[in-house]
């Protein structure tokens, strides 16, 4: 099952924030941890962009930004309304992570509320760091404990019957790990929560909740 299969009304939410601008909490505290680098001539890549509505965060900043995601009429819709807002088009793109190559290194590189959708994480924060010149964000649910699953709603992630081999992944990831295993790749990694979200948290199993942390990695 591919993401936007899973979750096919993301799309209107998506393309709404990059008509709109929504100004999404997460990306306030982001655009707060990144001002020491945030300055004209800088390039940012948002992995994972959706739409790209990070765009509305960072250009006022002057910097050359980029996004890719795996989602095709998410990338096409974002070139559409981004154009409007001084967007180069041909600055989004649709490709997996696992696709990311010499041509996408930034300055500084996002990549929020992706990785807990993956099979997998050491091969995607490898690929994040490839591309990072300077700085990364990796912003995605963690816990004290690892758990893997595959949902085939979005509606509610905790019923059972929901669950499937065919589902996206919706895994929450145990917060050393991910540590340990971005500094494989970075000189320091800092272990920052998400303490802007409002939002109610992510429920996923029963009553168990969940927090975001953001990564702030630096080469
Ligand atoms: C929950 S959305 C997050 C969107 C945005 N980054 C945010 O935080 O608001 C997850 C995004 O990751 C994209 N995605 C999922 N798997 C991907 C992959 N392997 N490579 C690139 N993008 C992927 C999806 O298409 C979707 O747009």
């Amino acid at each position: 099952m591919k993401f936007d299969e899973w979750h096919p009304d993301y799309e209107s939410t998506v393309v709404e924030r990059a008509k709109n601008g929504q100004d999404l909490s997460f990306l306030k505290q982001e655009e707060e941890m990144l001002k020491p680098w945030l300055e004209t001539g800088k390039s940012l890549l948002d992995v994972g962009c959706a739409t790209a509505y990070s765009y509305y965060n960072f250009k006022k900043y002057g910097v050359d930004f980029r996004g890719v995601d795996i989602v095709n009429s998410y990338i096409e819709a974002g070139r559409k309304h981004l154009s409007e807002q001084g967007m180069e088009p041909s600055n989004l793109n649709c490709k997996s992570i696992y696709e990311l190559g010499k041509d996408d290194c930034c300055d500084i590189v996002i990549c929020n509320t992706m990785i807990q959708h993956l099979d997998e994480y050491s091969e995607a924060l490898k690929k994040i760091a490839e591309v990072t010149g300077e700085v990364a964000l990796v912003r995605t649910l963690t816990s004290d404990k690892t758990i893997i699953r595959k949902t085939i709603t979005h509606t509610d992630t905790t019923i059972a019957d929901n669950l499937s081999n065919d589902g996206i992944p919706f895994n929450v990831y145990n917060e050393q790990d991910l540590k340990e295993e971005l500094l494989k790749h970075f000189s320091t990694v800092e272990i920052v929560p998400d303490s802007y979200t409002n939002e109610q948290q992510v429920q996923i199993f029963e009553k168990d909740y969940y927090s975001y942390t953001i990564f702030k990695c630096l080469k």
